[in-house]
């Protein structure tokens, strides 16, 4: 089972009590949303929360589709929902788990390439930095990351349109 890379800036957290509280509780959010997470052709269930300026909790699971290339992250979907109604509000922290049945994740459930992508964009929409906790059920390390950058840089970006 692959362990995470090191190579870009983090923090490690060995335990979710060393986390601030709304913090845990964003992340124990996090690892709820699996249990919703729609995924019969991967049985990855992937849960995602953003923690909103106002203290609300937007959250999501990753949706699939027998058209596999249709298949939705739980990040995206979380921050689509964001996008949708939310945007008022700042995103402040975003949290990733997942669930992996037939065989306990032992490195943290990183965000894939699009969703990252995704989360650059809302970043530069709201002007501020997201913190990203990555972790997965079961698995007591919680990484924090400050900001896509991070693990996006020279990232494709709007004023590249312009
Ligand atoms: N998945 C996510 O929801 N988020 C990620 O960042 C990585 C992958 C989902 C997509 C698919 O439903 C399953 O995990 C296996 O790739």
């Amino acid at each position: 089972m692959a362990k995470l890379k090191p190579g870009f800036p983090h923090t490690t957290y060995k335990n979710i009590s060393r986390l601030p509280e709304h913090i845990q509780k964003l992340v124990k959010k996090a690892h709820l949303q699996t249990k919703s997470s729609y995924a019969p052709y991967s049985n990855f269930y992937v849960g995602a929360a953003l923690l909103l300026d106002n203290k609300k909790i937007i959250v999501g699971c990753n949706q699939e589709n027998a058209s596999y290339p249709l298949c939705m992250c739980a990040e995206r979907v979380a921050l689509y929902t964001y996008g949708t109604s939310h945007t008022k509000n700042i995103i402040k922290a975003l949290a990733i788990s997942a669930h992996y049945p037939t065989k306990p994740l032992t490195a943290p459930c990183m965000p894939c390439g699009a969703c990252r992508q995704v989360i650059q964009e809302y970043e530069s929409r709201q002007g501020k930095a997201i913190d990203i906790y990555v972790t997965a059920v079961g698995l007591d390390t919680i990484i924090k990351i400050k900001g896509i950058e991070q693990i996006l840089p020279a990232a494709f970006q709007q004023d590249q349109l312009i």
